[in-house]
């Protein structure tokens, strides 16, 4: 059970977290330790559902250390700069930030991503479509491949790192979601990717054996919005329109120009847009759909190819 910090003795009061984040004099007054740290804050972190994971986190992103090395060296004090850094980013957290944009990077098929505002955090449900792709693409082709509505890169830099030998083209609307995606390609050196700015397909030159979308697919009114962090991420990474399938629907109508025969679309879309995409598809004369589940049973991902 929790406790609750205002019940605590005077003494823990005057190093508990509120003390030490509210008042600029207290914060640099008194050296807490790895372990009083993560003690004290996570019982404070109430905004979180996991907030000793989050603690951890934020904590070795303080020091820059992993979260291993918080085990193993609990005595140690912080830092008045460490402590700091520590205090600011819980403060970010407290207020509900995510913790992907607040340490700056999200882990996605392994691979360390920068991610910030501007782009839609990497979801560990997207890696399905990252390995249903990869079962489509033979290792020693050179195929031509498109990542539709990129983002941080995520997609298209996970493909190309599996399957070395394919051109992928990965754009994006949002110039500064690509300058991420580009720095991600860089600092993980690969090459195989090419950045395109274009509203959809307006700007793709060229035609694909395999064209993959991670889209915006929530209806506008949708409550969720509302909660947890995607309230931080941005609005055109999330939103299409009314129904939350216009953006797909679209998609599967222009890709048809850019695919070549039997060339596959496959994409993400919400749980229970499933039986809807597939309509979709059929009326636009896609063949060989198929649906796939993700680990919680739901229908997340839809192929469908051309003749
Ligand atoms: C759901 S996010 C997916 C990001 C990334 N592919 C991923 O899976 O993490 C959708 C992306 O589509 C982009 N987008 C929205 N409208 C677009 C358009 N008209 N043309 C191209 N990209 C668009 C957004 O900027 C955002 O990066």
């Amino acid at each position: 059970m929790r406790n609750n910090p205002s019940s605590s003795s005077p003494r823990a009061l005057s190093s508990s977290p509120q003390a030490l984040s509210s008042s600029p004099r207290k914060r640099g007054s008194r050296k807490l330790s790895i372990v009083n740290i993560l003690n004290q804050f996570s019982q404070a972190l109430t905004s979180s559902q996991t907030p000793l994971l989050d603690c951890e986190i934020l904590l070795a992103f303080a020091i820059k250390a992993s979260r291993t090395y918080l085990y193993t060296r609990p005595e140690q004090t912080l830092t008045p700069e460490q402590q700091e850094a520590f205090l600011q980013a819980f403060e970010q957290r407290q207020q509900g930030k995510p913790i992907a944009y607040i340490v700056g990077h999200k882990e996605f098929w392994s691979l360390d991503l920068l991610v910030n505002s501007h782009v839609l955090i990497p979801r560990p449900e997207t890696e399905l479509l990252v390995e249903i792709a990869l079962n489509l693409l033979p290792k020693d082709q050179s195929l031509e491949i498109a990542d539709l509505g990129t983002g941080s890169g995520a997609i298209a830099l996970a493909i190309a790192k599996e399957r070395p030998q394919a051109n992928i083209k990965a754009t994006d609307y949002s110039k500064e979601a690509l300058h991420i995606a580009e720095q991600n390609a860089e600092r993980l050196k690969i090459k195989n990717v090419q950045f395109v700015y274009s509203n959809w397909c307006n700007e793709l030159k060229g035609s694909f054996n395999l064209i993959v979308s991670n889209p915006p697919y929530i209806a506008e009114q949708d409550p969720h919005l509302s909660t947890g962090d995607v309230q931080f991420e941005p609005k055109d990474a999330l939103i299409t329109g009314p129904t939350g399938l216009e953006a797909i629907t679209h998609l599967i109508d222009q890709c048809r120009k850019h695919l070549r025969t039997k060339g596959y679309l496959l994409f993400e879309h919400g749980y229970n847009q499933a039986h809807e995409v597939q309509t979709i598809l059929q009326r636009y004369g896609y063949k060989d759909i198929e649906r796939f589940q993700d680990l919680a049973n739901n229908e997340r991902v839809t192929i469908g190819r051309l003749e």
